[in-house]
């Protein structure tokens, strides 16, 4: 009995040195357990002298209770750091704002093309699209540029074998549409065509987009009505729109659009070499020739046709200042573009 204390100090001792709950419930079944220390105490109390098994019962069960207390506190002291340390490792902000989904962007030339095909759209025109490899008939005959014509050598055509080529504007798209015979129509062509021409400001690939509206008495008066509306819709500003006496084989007359500068309002800048005005579109009221070509009869019917770049329009739209950029593929540029 005279070593209970020092047992009772051993306990707690070890107790103390428990870093884990599995090694502070092996002290608990080594000392307090069914065949544990302090249990053997209490059996070998039968072996003392009837008048002193109270008292030393009491001090062992004294000993035993102190010693259940120090395990529990200890117990709940490491349950409580075990959660403490399960969170602390699977802690999550939930105020962070999420990673989100990359969303890809639509090209500038792409979504200058849509925003010219909805525009056009809504004024009743129809969109319409035809081969990029095309026959001489389409590209040139029927759109009043025969073999020996000298525009033919402002076109810088790519050839193949065998005579057929590259589309060197989307006119001859005119030609395909008339020739199907559905009049009247309104019709917008844009499409990819091809000039051997590199640098600054040429590309060998570019986009355009044709316009063709052929009706009883269309006039030029109408022409110029729809291209000053698509331009302000287009900008979405107020613009002043002329027209400057031009030539094209496929049109007569012809005139080339110039609207007043959208940097400066026409002030003179930059962009518009300080003249004011912006070049944006060739147009005139459609060929007797080309409508024989077509097959339409142009004493029933009259035409008034447009085409324009669409490269053009999207480096005044969106403030683009080298053309090259449409065709490098560069995601920092290309990423600034959002969803049409
Ligand atoms: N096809 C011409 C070009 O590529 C552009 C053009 C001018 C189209 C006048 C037309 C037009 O329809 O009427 O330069």
């Amino acid at each position: 009995m005279g070593d209970l204390a020092t047992l009772v100090r051993q306990t707690l001792d070890e107790v103390a040195a428990s870093t884990t709950l599995a090694a502070l419930d092996e002290v608990r079944v080594r000392w307090l357990g069914k065949k544990g220390l302090f249990t053997e105490q209490l059996k070998a109390l039968g072996a003392l002298p009837a008048a002193e098994r109270p008292a030393a019962g009491a001090r062992i069960n004294e000993a035993k209770q102190a010693l259940q207390s120090a395990i529990d506190a200890a117990t709940e002291k490491l349950a409580a750091a075990a959660i403490e340390a399960e969170l602390a490792a699977g802690r999550i902000d939930v105020s962070l704002p999420g990673r989100g989904e990359a969303r890809g962007a639509v090209h500038p030339v792409t979504r200058a093309r849509l925003r010219i095909e909805s525009i056009f759209r809504n004024s009743g025109f129809e969109v319409a699209s035809g081969p990029e490899i095309e026959d001489d008939f389409h590209n040139f005959e029927a759109l009043n540029i025969p073999a020996d014509h000298p525009a033919r050598a402002m076109h810088d055509t790519f050839y193949f074998p065998d005579g057929r080529l590259l589309r060197t504007h989307t006119s001859p798209v005119q030609i395909r549409e008339l020739r199907k015979g559905r009049l009247p129509l309104a019709m917008i062509m844009p499409g990819r065509v091809y000039r051997c021409d590199y640098d600054m400001t040429h590309s060998p690939m570019f986009h355009q987009a044709e316009g063709l509206v052929v009706d009883e008495n269309v006039s030029f008066a109408h022409l110029k009505a729809t291209l000053q509306g698509f331009l302000q819709a287009f900008f979405e500003k107020e613009l002043r729109m002329r027209l400057r006496p031009s030539y094209f084989p496929f049109t007569e007359p012809s005139a080339e659009v110039d609207m007043s500068c959208v940097f400066c309002d026409g002030a003179g800048c930059r962009v518009c070499k300080h003249t004011g005005w912006l070049e944006i579109a060739g147009c005139g009221m459609v060929h007797p020739n080309v409508f024989k070509a077509a097959g339409v009869d142009g004493e029933r019917w009259t035409g008034y046709a447009f085409g324009m770049g669409i490269e053009r329009l999207a480096m005044l739209r969106y403030g683009v200042n080298d053309l090259r950029l449409f065709f490098d593929s560069d995601l920092r540029f290309l990423s600034q573009f959002g969803a049409a």
